[in-house]
């Protein structure tokens, strides 16, 4: 076992560290659309629910290398909606290109090939054939950390979810260290224990 005192250590350590750790993370890959009516798609591992009454979650957003808000976060403050697309193994490789650096003008889904269908109740559009998407709206944004990341907290106003989901997530994909990737194989059921 090693141990590392963050305050002693390179912070490229300790960035690889909290990416290879805090595992598996479940991914978000979330369609917003600008101002200007560009539907964005790309896909974040910071990512998770932190209630359910109201149902809330974040999404941790960093800087891009030059300091410039990325898409989804420009997009998210200026429109205050974003739609969380849950990724089933039919769809890992389109979310690993969407994560490539498109100019803001330029629509991922369009260039990947990725069909969308309207939301119910928010104007950016969910992926077509995904196990499940959440409608959000922005409910708090915070700035975090050194860039610092913009941290926005949504709230969950509608669901689309495919029923079997309900009772398995195989299939689902969650993020591991670097771009490793990994499914649900071995299912633990402890509903027997008391
Ligand atoms: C699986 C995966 C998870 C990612 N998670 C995050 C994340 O949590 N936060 C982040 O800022 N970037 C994350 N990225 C990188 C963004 O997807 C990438 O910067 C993307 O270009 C942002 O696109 P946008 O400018 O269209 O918003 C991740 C990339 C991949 C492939």
């Amino acid at each position: 076992m090693e141990t590392v005192i963050v305050s002693e250590s390179p912070q490229q350590l300790i960035s690889k560290l909290i990416f290879n750790t805090v595992v598996p993370r479940p991914i978000a890959w979330i369609t917003t659309v600008s101002e200007r009516g560009v539907v964005n798609l790309a896909p974040f591992s910071f990512f998770n629910a932190i209630t359910t009454k109201p149902p809330l979650l974040f999404v941790s957003v960093g800087k891009r290398k030059d300091g410039s808000l990325k898409d989804t976060a420009r997009n998210i403050l200026e429109t205050k909606e974003f739609v969380v697309n849950v990724v089933s193994k039919k769809f890992l490789e389109k979310m690993h290109l969407s994560g490539k650096d498109f100019p803001p003008d330029v629509s991922e889904a369009e260039e990947l090939n990725v069909e969308l269908e309207p939301s119910e109740l928010v104007k950016p559009p969910r992926v077509k054939g995904v196990p499940a998407a959440l409608e959000c709206v922005l409910k708090e944004h915070l700035r975090l950390g050194a860039t610092p990341m913009d941290v926005f907290v949504g709230e969950v106003v509608a669901v689309h979810y495919r029923p079997e989901l309900l009772q398995t997530q195989s299939g689902i994909v969650g993020r591991l260290g670097g771009k490793r990737y990994c499914c649900v194989r071995e299912e633990i059921d402890l509903s027997d224990l008391t």
